[in-house]
């Protein structure tokens, strides 16, 4: 078995460790930072206090605070538009996968051209992006650490997923003082974005002893962390445990690839325009015993780092502890029951089905799949 395994060439977790931004932007050579943020409120206030950490550093700054949700193909082009008409020579992004991704969209586009839809797919750029620092506020979506950008198409409401080593943030930040007032909601969506990312990089096709090590680890500090995380939002030592689980499971997915719980999740968030995380917690105690038979060894182990399997019990009995687990955590932090009590409609199960099995981040996945069962499991976590 080979080993590829990328990973930003720097990445600082901990309380405080943002503020070490400045100096590592000037190691890059950075003299105006880009920096791209959500927007709103919340988004300005981080830039603002990025821009300040940076400024002390003697570095310009120009602010782009445009990020949306599920980012649109409009949002990178206005957000290209400013990066050219300025000076930045270093792209810093603050906030969840919506503004990191559309600052790796951004950079791609600086130094390569072009439409970002040309990019779809592995590895399309010929030109490596400005460096890039991504300091993450959500402890779920990894994008501080991966190569991987999604990007919505508002014409169809697809997402179309970019793969490129070039994409690659040069410094990652995790840091839990930046994610204290995240509000519970947010907490528990993300968080399960994390816990996800885990499992299916654990389970998946690409799964190296590398990964493994990354995503058990990340598993058992979610299953400790994400319930106080969002119940006690002011409890830092919960709020550190998300932050290394969300960074180990972005490494290990980054090299492992996911499966189908995000190949549902992407159709299902791009149509109903609702957050990534949430979709993933939705779907995946479903997907989880839809593969249980292919992966049954890995989610034993799981259920162990969990700490709901015991090392006594058969394969068998920790496997099926583990959906109880993710069933149990899924419930106790206020993710809804089901998707149809967040909008979704019976009709459009169908469509989302095929959307589905377009998806290539599925194709690790551990147990292969038709578009008759990913309906079935529509079905069951509607
Ligand atoms: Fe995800």
């Amino acid at each position: 078995m080979n080993c590829r395994y990328y990973i930003p060439m720097l990445n600082l977790v901990g309380r405080g460790s943002v503020k070490e931004i400045g100096r590592e932007a000037r190691i890059l050579h950075g003299t105006t930072a880009f920096i791209v943020a959500s927007k709103g409120d919340v988004g300005e206030a981080q830039a603002k206090q990025i821009s300040d950490i940076l400024k002390a550093e003697g570095l310009d700054t120009q602010l782009f605070c445009e990020a949306v949700p599920n980012p649109t193909v409009a949002t990178v082009e206005k957000g290209l538009e400013a990066y050219l008409g300025g000076r930045g020579d270093i792209i810093a992004a603050v906030g969840g996968g919506s503004a990191i991704d559309t600052a790796k969209a951004i950079g791609l586009l600086a130094s390569n051209g072009g439409n970002i839809k040309d990019y779809e797919g592995i590895n399309k750029t010929a030109h490596a992006m400005p460096p890039l620092i991504a300091i993450s506020t959500t402890a779920g979506t990894g994008s501080e650490v991966t190569q991987f950008a999604v990007i919505t198409d508002e014409r169809d409401h697809s997402k179309f997923t970019i793969v490129d080593w070039h994409m690659t943030p040069n410094v990652s930040v995790n840091d839990p003082e930046m994610m204290m007032s995240m509000p519970p909601s947010l907490t528990a969506a993300t968080g399960m974005d994390a816990l996800t990312h885990a499992v299916e990089a654990y389970v998946s096709k690409s799964a190296t002893p590398v990964t493994d090590a990354k995503a058990y680890k990340a598993v058992e500090l979610a299953a400790r962390g994400l319930r106080k995380a969002v119940l006690e939002g002011d409890n830092i030592d919960a709020r550190e445990d998300m932050c290394y689980a969300s960074f180990l499971a972005g490494t290990a997915f980054n090299n492992a690839g996911l499966g189908l719980t995000h190949a549902m999740a992407h159709p299902l968030g791009g149509m109903y325009n609702l957050p990534h995380g949430l979709c993933n917690a939705l779907l995946l105690q479903h997907v989880v015993k839809f593969n249980l038979n292919s992966a049954q060894d890995k989610y034993s182990a799981l259920s162990i780092a969990a700490g709901e399997g015991k090392i006594w019990h058969s394969e068998r009995e920790n496997s099926e502890s583990f959906t109880r687990f993710i069933a149990n955590l899924t419930r106790s932090i206020g993710i809804p029951s089901g998707m149809s009590e967040v909008g979704v409609m019976m009709k459009d199960l169908e469509t989302l089905a095929n959307e589905a099995m377009e998806e290539m981040i599925g194709n690790t996945n551990p147990r292969p799949y038709s578009a008759h069962q990913v309906l079935e499991i529509y079905r069951a976590a509607f």
